[in-house]
């Protein structure tokens, strides 16, 4: 399955979320099976592969490619060799975001759930119909990411009865809360599933089990 996170703005978490699903599909599949694609020219997954490289060798390995321009030909290549590939595609209107919408089985658009962020969700919708047209069966879900913690803050509840409506995406059930550790993870070449923080590492793996439909 190709599970491409993208979305128009920058900043969201996608790049958190790739690698940390990454790590989390490695363990459940093998890592052999696994592969991050990273189709952003600003290179934070394949950075942070590389600071995993250099970190703790005991640590799963997580196979790392980049590609740019049009990359619905190298992931769906990759493809035949990997059964699992995440794609972190960048923060604007690009043609890897465009390219990889047509090659994915899966879409998910991180969006912070602050009003500026959400505003862009109308032009992804309009981005997914198009993709749509070439791409007829792409799963798409927007996922409320850096969520305050605070429970006084009301955000979240707002975010998503602003998201529930969309025609072409759905809201994903779970949502990432703004936690320092996913901060640590990405400096460190980690997964928040691999640190010391069971309710990020519960996140992570109960996005995972409703994206890939895996149970424990
Ligand atoms: N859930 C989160 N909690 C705390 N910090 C986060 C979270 N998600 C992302 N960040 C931080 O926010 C910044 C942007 O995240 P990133 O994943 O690089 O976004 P994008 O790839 O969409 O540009 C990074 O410094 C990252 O560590
Ligand atoms: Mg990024």
């Amino acid at each position: 399955m190709i599970v491409l996170v993208g979305g128009e703005k920058g900043g969201t978490g996608k790049s958190t979320l790739a690698t940390n699903l990454a790590v989390w599909l490695a363990y459940e599949f093998g890592s052999k099976d696994v592969l991050l694609l990273d189709a952003d020219i600003q290179s934070t997954s394949k950075k942070w592969a590389d600071r995993r490289g250099d970190g703790d060798p005991s640590l799963i390995s997580v196979a790392v490619a980049q590609a740019t321009g049009d990359v619905f030909k190298p992931a769906r290549e990759l493809a035949t060799k990997y059964g699992q590939i995440v794609i972190d595609a960048g923060g604007r209107d690009s043609k890897e975001l465009r390219t990889a919408m047509v090659a994915a089985d899966v879409l998910l658009v991180p969006t912070r759930a602050s009003q500026p962020d959400l505003e862009t969700m109308d032009h992804v919708n309009e981005l997914i119909a198009l993709a749509r047209g070439l791409n007829a069966n792409l799963r798409a879900y927007a996922v409320v990411s850096m969520a305050p913690s605070n429970p006084m803050i009301n955000e979240v509840g707002e975010a998503q009865a602003f998201l529930k409506d969309f025609p072409e995406f759905v809201l994903a059930g779970t949502f990432v809360r703004d936690r320092k550790v996913y901060r640590d993870a990405i400096l460190e070449g980690k997964g928040v599933v691999e640190m010391n923080n069971s309710q990020a590492k519960a996140e992570i793996q109960l996005l995972g089990q409703e994206i890939y439909g895996t149970a424990e």
